[in-house]
């Protein structure tokens, strides 16, 4: 019989991760069942339960629930309790809800397919909040030579730069405060969804800077529009997405399957609309 997963979120409608997983579960021989399902905003622990009860043995959990997931286990790994926030839920054979968090993990790898340094490197990310929180752990592990945050609301991306001191080089405020060229910028906010664009001095990049969008779409993101016109290297987190999932897969399964050839699947379906 197969062991049944599923993501849930509010939307969930459009998830690319149940694609994802049953190309997984396709390669590696897993039998594997792997749904998206829509949580109430004010039900998630209900729909997880809910789901456990009708034989689900784990879930991913996306927007906006990845801090009530993180409340709801019983035991979380450490990555996930830095990051204050749960992607991933394993019901355990005694019934113990286990919470850990790939989304950092995810954006490492794929930073590592695509020959990203990091080691020594001047280190922008963009934003404060739940996305941004779940990466920093990761980066600072790769000994960047400094890490600076910077968000609209500035005040979050200090406070989120204290959390964080221990492991390195870290400051953060708002983007007024910006100087410098960085090596990598890794979008982490919001904004592209809206097809925005955080306020970003003209002097940004250093001359083989790499810009990296934690989000994705059919055409690059405006802020990969914009560090393309100023000469960077573009990424997009279609690679993020395949690797988080891919630790996910790992966690439930105890198998890693191959990224590759589901993230060049995931490009082809989404350029094809
Ligand atoms: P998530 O958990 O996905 O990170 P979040 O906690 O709502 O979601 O954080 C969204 C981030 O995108 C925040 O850093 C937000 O900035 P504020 O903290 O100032 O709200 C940022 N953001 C959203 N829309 C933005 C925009 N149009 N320009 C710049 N930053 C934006």
């Amino acid at each position: 019989m197969s062991s049944r997963y599923c993501v849930l979120g509010n939307p969930v409608k459009h998830s690319k991760s149940p694609m994802i997983h049953q190309a997984f579960a396709a390669q590696t021989g897993k039998p594997l069942a792997y749904t998206a399902e829509l949580a109430p905003l004010d039900g998630f622990e209900a729909a997880w339960r809910a789901f456990c009860e009708s034989g689900g043995r784990g879930a991913n959990v996306t927007v906006p629930f990845k801090q009530q997931a993180f409340a709801l286990c019983d035991t979380q790994s450490l990555r996930a309790r830095r990051a204050g926030a749960v992607n991933t839920l394993s019901l355990g054979q005694n019934g113990r809800v286990f919470g850990d968090n790939t989304d950092g993990i995810g954006l490492l790898r794929d930073l590592k397919a695509c020959e990203v340094p990091l080691a020594g490197k001047r280190v922008l990310v963009l934003g404060a909040g739940g996305a941004v929180r779940g990466v920093l752990e990761p980066l600072l592990n790769e000994a960047p030579r400094e890490l600076v945050i910077a968000n609209r609301t500035g005040a979050r991306a200090e406070a989120l730069a204290a959390d964080f001191r221990d492991l390195g080089t870290v400051s953060g405020g708002g983007y007024e405060v910006l100087s410098g060229r960085f090596d990598l910028v890794i979008n982490g906010t919001s904004a592209s969804l809206a097809g925005e664009l955080p306020p970003l001095p003209e002097t940004l990049f250093e001359p083989d800077a790499v810009a990296y969008d934690m989000m994705y779409a059919a055409a690059p993101t405006v802020f990969l529009q914009w560090a393309q016109m100023r000469g960077a290297r573009t990424i997009d987190g279609l690679g993020m997405l395949v690797e988080q999932a891919a630790e996910a897969f790992f966690i439930w399964q105890n198998v890693r399957p191959e990224t590759a050839p589901v993230q060049a699947l995931l490009r082809k379906t989404l350029i094809e609309g």
